[in-house]
């Protein structure tokens, strides 16, 4: 049998901004066992980009209530504004569709929790929400490290995401409802070292999950992010309940591109996944000296993440696999993140209760 013949999960997709238009192009034509059915997005002149970039029998729906209705799909891609996704998810877990949201699931941790618990009432619905690092190669040949044993036991992870300078100041717009920065971008740096860190391991209350945690910050380029008491630059400590430590530095203002370095720190050796940030392997060597080109955005960096995970989405719906991540993970992800945002803003450190909360008052 090709894999053309066999059944195709019928997906909608909601949003088609920076990341949804990327998303668009590869379920229509690296998605093999997807098909994409609707797209929704009411932003003015949304038909016209799918009219003119997706195949014709795709329907377009401005209103999402009516594409959630009658799409035809029995999955849906929610790649929107971070503010919409809880009121989505809701609705589309009420309608019984399995669902894959783009992170971060909401903004605050009592929103994320209540879409947690309603995915949780629904186990026969495939809940993703798919951290990108977690499906890149890299990434995850670091992971078999990890679990064979190879790098002894892994006490510490430290990284970096730094985001090239956006002259369109997109993010300073986006800062209002992104939650952010810890919250819009930190969680990917906790959801790996979660991965990575065996958070769970030796835990007296497994419902206490981190200990405490602290961030500092600075508007070092765009200075109109402290209205939403947001920072371009943001550093962040983080001490588990079973002594393993993340720590990492978000930035908004590097000028020569996209890095994002993790390094895994183990008793036997350390792993580093993107410690050179070059795009290729090519370097122009002239009376400048040496130059080579930096990757520029997180686009670039896992485009191939984008790929892989709506994969592995369609392989758990179609022939009901459990998937590789578990809401709960976006949930503990989602508690650490809001309490460093928390800490960032109010210069305090943040410790969390025993029922896994942080205590934010
Ligand atoms: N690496 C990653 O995992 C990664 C990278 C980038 C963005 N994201 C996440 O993806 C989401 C989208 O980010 P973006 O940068 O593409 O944002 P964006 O603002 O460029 O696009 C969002 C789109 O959603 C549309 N939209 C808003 N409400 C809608 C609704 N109710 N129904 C349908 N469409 C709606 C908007 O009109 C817009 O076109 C965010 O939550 C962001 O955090 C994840």
């Amino acid at each position: 049998m090709t894999t053309d013949s066999k059944p195709k999960l019928k997906l909608a997709l909601f949003g088609v901004g920076r990341l949804g238009s990327i998303r668009a192009r590869i379920l229509v034509h690296f998605s093999p066992r997807i098909e994409l059915v609707a797209v929704c997005d009411p932003k003015p002149g949304s038909d016209q980009w799918v009219a003119q970039n997706l195949p014709a029998h795709i329907r377009f729906f401005s209103d999402p209530e009516e594409c959630l209705l009658h799409s035809g799909a029995e999955a849906v891609l929610i790649s929107t504004a971070t503010a919409t996704h809880a009121p989505l998810v809701l609705r589309a877990l009420e309608l019984g569709y399995h669902i894959m949201v783009e992170k971060p699931i909401a903004v605050d941790v009592e929103t994320t929790r209540q879409v947690v618990q309603a995915a949780k009432e629904k186990p026969h619905l495939k809940f993703l929400v798919p951290f990108c690092r977690r499906f890149d190669d890299s990434y995850r040949r670091v992971k078999k490290l990890v679990d064979e044993g190879s790098l002894g036991e892994v006490h510490a992870v430290e990284s970096n995401c730094l985001d090239q300078q956006d002259p369109t100041g997109f993010f300073v717009t986006f800062s209002a409802q992104s939650g952010g920065i810890f919250v819009d971008m930190g969680v990917h740096d906790i959801d790996i070292a979660r991965y990575y860190l065996n958070v769970t391991k030796g835990l007296t209350n497994p419902k206490k999950q981190v200990n405490k945690v602290f961030a500092l910050g600075q508007t070092a380029v765009y200075t109109d992010l402290q209205k939403t008491l947001d920072a371009d630059n943001g550093w962040a400590l983080v001490e588990f309940a079973n002594g393993k430590i993340l720590t990492f530095h978000l930035g908004r203002t590097l000028t020569n591109g996209f890095e994002s370095c993790t390094r895994v720190y183990g008793t036997k050796g350390s792993a580093v996944v993107n410690g050179n940030s070059t795009i290729d392997r090519v370097e122009v060597r002239d009376e400048h000296g040496v130059r080579t080109d930096t990757t520029p955005d997180a686009f670039v960096l896992y485009e191939k993440s984008f790929v892989q995970d709506l994969g592995e989405f369609a392989t758990c719906v179609l022939d009901d696999k459990p998937l590789s991540l578990t809401p709960e993970d976006a949930f503990e992800a989602a508690k650490i993140a809001a309490a460093l945002q928390y800490s960032f803003r109010n210069g305090v450190p943040v410790f969390f209760d025993e029922e896994g909360d942080p205590i934010m008052a």
